[in-house]
């Protein structure tokens, strides 16, 4: 048989595997008849890997030198389609080998490659030298296993590739086995490289913070050169968050142009790289932070990397935020895909502080259970010596002074009220002023000899310790089966110094970086599998540890210690750009606000706050009547409308970044049946009324009745009309003064 005989066989018998593939697809997927929501092809012939799902096609080939080179990213391709076979870039020059300038997957350090690694690795005779080259593949349903091997040791890279069907982002990891018979030290690794299909328009989008003022959009041009996304904290960082977005600049908007976007699930120290190469090829690469990083992996052993997700939009930076939000709730968040709704919670911190005490809370839960509150939870302050943030982080006992009889009596109340109840805890964190730190001063990261530096009073255990792991998970295990709670606020209130691990010898101390994360990690799921009603908040004296990993085992996260609610319109918006509203736990508290002393109608906080998770942190004992009888209207229409606003689709249709005066955002739950938009002014100017809101997400022949349950609508507003309507003629709020908010719901007829 000649060569182009063989081929045709080979590219017939590639197409009738994934004929049969997308028929078997099509006929198992939810209600998609057009075509097969995920696809996964491989064209023997051509060594060709295409990945079809959603509105997403990612294709990708072993090129002539054996390496694994990114084909395609970006918006679903007619199925008809055909791609040639990978091809190295030509030597350019000698100075730039094509090894360089070819858009790979995942490329090792060695060979004379000087864009970024993702793999980067010291054998222990000292050679440094890692060229990664095409063994073999599998197709196992919508995972796609690619295996990569050095030419000549025994390290193996397994790269991982699995599709998620709803919202075609594609999930990505490494795994690297040492097979040589000796152990050697992974200096940097990634779960893989993005590569955006040529061009020099594009525009980054990343977040930034800092304490209280976390989740800033930043956009910026990408030029020639990197853009390093990081934390070198030991966990996520409020500074910089795992989450990207390219758009293109000129042809995009919020709801439409093409984005691609990704975000990185680990809680330890990260860095996402963006890099526009000699060539202009624009990379993203993402995993463990390289600074001081050294994983010594034995031989026999392999290391997975965290998952780097990565998707794909043509409805703009909006439907890039909407398909994050689907993923994270229909596959990230535990539960899923129907995670539980969030209580309405009430918390003690803003109101008492640490002077937690039985009297003082409980009258506080009388207060909340009466307003509607469903969940009650006592912050910092019930245990050990904790009178103040210098004492008592460690000790892990009810403290008997505030607490005589222990938590039962408190609790046993909250439960008597119809709530259920839920606690503040800080496991990984010790005083020095603390009966723990006494006993185990060689348990926190230290380097022998030198200071251990302390923020807010404290050091951090080290978790990757067995023995803190035992002692952290058996307190949390204890305090779960002694007490009836529904409900840990795991807190986490600064970042590493001297991350040294002495017990541990000299070449195996920076596993800290990972072995840590790990333990953190699996204590979470142990917790959860032996408490299963258990729910978690993750917090970081605010939003400080946010991302994709720890969201699988935690069910919301604290925003930001910033509850000013004004100030909060730019934080959530941020925050909704890679994080769905049903995890954003947002506090209605005290006006004037300790954070800028603005004052703000309670209406305009809850309002604020029912666009994410509600939660009420205001000292109850200062409230009026009208206050609660403000509330608790305000806590029962958030439960009518809490399905649409945690689940639903998030539409952000003026935002208030750059100093807008005004800020709109507008949800549609996935039935269609209901949107509800909130709507706030800054302050109106020269008797401009406030701009029309146009909706979106509605179905147009259908008729929706209105109903604005704050504020009001201008008159001769139609009280009820056409999805049509709605969107193309908008509504007009009649929104006038300073720090104005008004809300209304549509309802779909039936
Ligand atoms: C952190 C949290 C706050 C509160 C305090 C308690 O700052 O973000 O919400 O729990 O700790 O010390």
């Amino acid at each position: 048989m000649d060569h182009s005989a063989k081929h045709c066989q080979a590219h017939v018998a590639g197409r009738i595997l994934m004929i049969a593939l997308l028929a078997t697809l099509l006929f198992t997927s939810r209600g998609m008849a057009a075509q097969a929501k995920v696809a996964i092809h491989y064209d023997e012939a051509t060594h060709v890997f295409r990945m079809d799902a959603a509105d997403m096609t990612y294709v990708l080939g072993v090129n002539n030198a054996g390496e694994v080179q990114t084909l395609y990213w970006g918006k679903r391709l007619p199925a008809s389609d055909r791609f040639g076979a990978a091809k190295q870039m030509p030597e350019a020059a000698s100075f730039d080998l094509p090894l360089t300038t070819t858009p790979q997957e995942f490329v090792g350090w060695g060979g004379g490659l000087f864009v970024e690694p993702d793999l980067k690795i010291t054998f222990p005779n000292g050679n440094r030298d890692l060229v990664l080259k095409y063994v073999s593949n599998s197709i196992d349903g919508n995972k796609l296993s690619i295996v990569m091997k050095d030419i000549s040791l025994e390290v193996y890279v397994t790269l991982e590739y699995q599709l998620d069907a709803e919202t075609g982002i594609l999930r990505r990891s490494a795994d690297i086995a040492n097979r040589t018979g000796a152990p050697f030290t992974i200096e940097q690794v990634a779960a893989g490289t993005w590569n955006l299909p040529r061009g020099t328009d594009y525009r980054l989008r990343y977040l930034t913070g800092r304490w209280a003022a976390e989740w800033n959009v930043q956009k910026q041009p990408i030029h020639p050169g990197k853009t390093v996304l990081e934390s070198r904290r030991g966990t996520t960082g409020a500074q910089n968050n795992p989450w990207f977005a390219i758009d293109r600049e000129g042809s995009n908007d919020e709801q439409q142009g093409s984005v691609w976007f990704g975000a990185l699930g680990w809680s330890g120290s990260w860095q996402i790289t963006v890099e526009q190469d000699q060539l202009q090829q624009v990379r993203v690469t993402g995993g463990m932070n390289a600074f001081d990083f050294g994983y010594r992996l034995k031989s026999g052993e392999s290391f997975q990397t965290p998952y780097f997700y990565g998707g794909y939009s043509d409805h703009g930076i909006g439907g890039a935020s909407r398909l994050m939000h689907r993923l994270e709730i229909d596959s990230i968040l535990p539960h899923h895909p129907t995670p539980k709704l969030r209580p309405v919670l009430y918390n003690s911190w803003e109101a008492t502080g640490f002077n937690v005490d039985e009297a003082g809370q409980i009258a506080l839960a009388e207060k909340a259970a009466s307003i509607g509150v469903e969940r009650f939870v006592m912050d910092d302050g019930w245990f050990g010596e904790r009178k103040n943030d210098h004492a008592g982080l460690g000790d892990w006992y009810v403290n008997p002074q505030k607490f005589p009889h222990g938590l039962k009596p408190l609790i046993d109340k909250v439960h008597s009220l119809g709530m259920d109840f839920g606690l503040w805890v800080e496991p990984e964190m010790v005083n020095p002023d603390s009966d723990l730190y006494r006993k185990h001063p060689d348990w926190v990261l230290n380097f022998p000899g030198r200071p251990r530096t302390e923020g807010r009073n404290q050091l951090v255990l080290n978790l990757a310790r067995p023995d803190v792991r035992a002692y952290v998970y058996g307190f949390l295990d204890k305090l779960l089966n002694e007490n009836q709670i529904a409900f840990l606020k795991w807190d986490y209130n600064r970042n590493w110094s001297e991350p040294g691990w002495p017990a541990v010898a000299p070449d195996e101390e920076k596993n800290v970086y990972v072995d840590f994360i790990r333990n953190y990690y699996s204590i979470l799921a142990e917790l959860r599998k032996n408490h299963p009603n258990i729910e978690i908040e993750s917090c970081s004296g605010g939003g400080g540890r946010v991302d994709l990993g720890v969201m699988q085992y935690t069910d919301e996260v604290w925003t930001s210690d910033n509850t000013d609610a004004f100030d909060r319109l730019l934080i959530q918006n941020g925050f909704t750009y890679a994080y769905t509203p049903g995890v954003m736990m947002a506090w209605v508290t005290d006006s004037p606000t300790w954070v800028n002393r603005r004052n703000l109608s309670l209406e305009y906080r809850f309002l604020l706050s029912m666009q994410g998770s509600l939660g009420i942190g205001a000292n109850l004992n200062k409230w009026t009547p009208d206050d609660f009888a403000k509330a608790k209207q305000m806590v029962a229409q958030y439960k009518t409308i809490r399905d649409t606003v945690q689940r639903g689709e998030l539409y952000r249709l003026i935002s208030p970044e750059h100093n807008s005066e005004q800020s709109v955002t507008e949800s549609v739950s996935r039935d269609g049946r209901q949107a509800v938009t909130f709507a706030f002014l800054h302050s109106s100017q020269e008797m401009y009324p406030f701009p029309r809101i146009f909706l979106r997400g509605l179905d147009p022949n259908a008729i929706y009745k209105v109903n604005a349950f704050a504020g009001k609508l201008m008159d001769g507003s139609p009280a009820q009309a056409s999805g049509a309507y709605w969107m193309q003629h908008g509504v007009d709020v009649d929104l006038r003064g300073d720090f104005q908010a008004a809300a209304f719901t549509l309802t779909r007829l039936p």
